[in-house]
């Protein structure tokens, strides 16, 4: 009977997975949850493949160079730009069904090794590493994202598809296979290079 017994629990124990710690029960409860922070401030549509590269062909990326693209959507500019380019790419996006399918992506081209894929709020983030920014928001997320890329270190390249930076002259911009903008920090609106203070943009309207 005993031996039976025995039998019966290892039997079960293979089947059954073990029974959680109160640990690891209480970081299960803190685990992030499937619903993002707030809404997007702009829901998600691709950029096409070839409008892809042509943003990364103008960022003129060099070896070791590390990308950020904000708002990531399935995560195609970063997957992009480590496949074709061997670069280290975060992609960063607000919305948690958009973190599952880049990931995914990630993983289908194993390029898990250089792609970092990071759910936050693309306002908060600190972008003082980046050596390439790419942007598919809208004109007025662009122009709230100033102060931020007031803040990258000389030379970072920002590339933006569609949509364009109110008062900020871009160095760049070209229309086919589409409107594709370029920057080179740091940037200075028009009216800080002509002369007025830093930071004392009049506030953008969405356009
Ligand atoms: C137009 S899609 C661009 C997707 C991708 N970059 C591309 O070009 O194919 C914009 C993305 O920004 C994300 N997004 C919107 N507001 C955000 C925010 N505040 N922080 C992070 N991501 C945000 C959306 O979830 C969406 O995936």
């Amino acid at each position: 009977m005993k031996r039976l017994l025995l039998c019966s629990s290892l039997a079960l124990a293979t089947i059954l997975p073990p029974p959680l710690q109160a640990q690891e029960l209480i970081t299960a409860a803190k685990a992030p949850q499937q619903a993002p922070a707030r809404r997007p401030d702009v829901i998600f549509v691709p950029t096409p493949q070839e409008a892809v590269d042509k943003m990364l062909e103008m960022a003129e990326i060099k070896k070791g160079d590390l990308l950020y693209d904000l708002g990531c959507g399935d995560g195609r500019i970063v997957v992009t730009a480590a496949k074709k380019y061997g670069i280290r790419a975060i992609g960063v996006d607000i919305d948690p069904k958009r973190i599952a399918e880049s990931r995914e992506n990630v993983k289908k081209n194993n390029v898990g090794h250089l792609v970092e894929i990071r759910q936050a709020d693309i306002f908060e983030l600190d972008l003082k590493d980046a050596d390439v920014v790419t942007l598919y928001l809208l004109p007025s997320l662009n122009v709230k994202l100033i102060p931020q890329l007031q803040k990258l270190k000389p030379g970072t390249r920002i590339v933006s598809h569609s949509f364009d930076m109110e008062g900020v002259e871009p160095v760049e911009a070209v229309e086919e296979p589409a409107t594709i903008y370029k920057w080179v920090a740091p940037i200075k609106t028009k009216r800080e290079a002509a002369g007025a203070e830093p930071g004392k943009e009049k506030k953008a309207v969405g356009r």
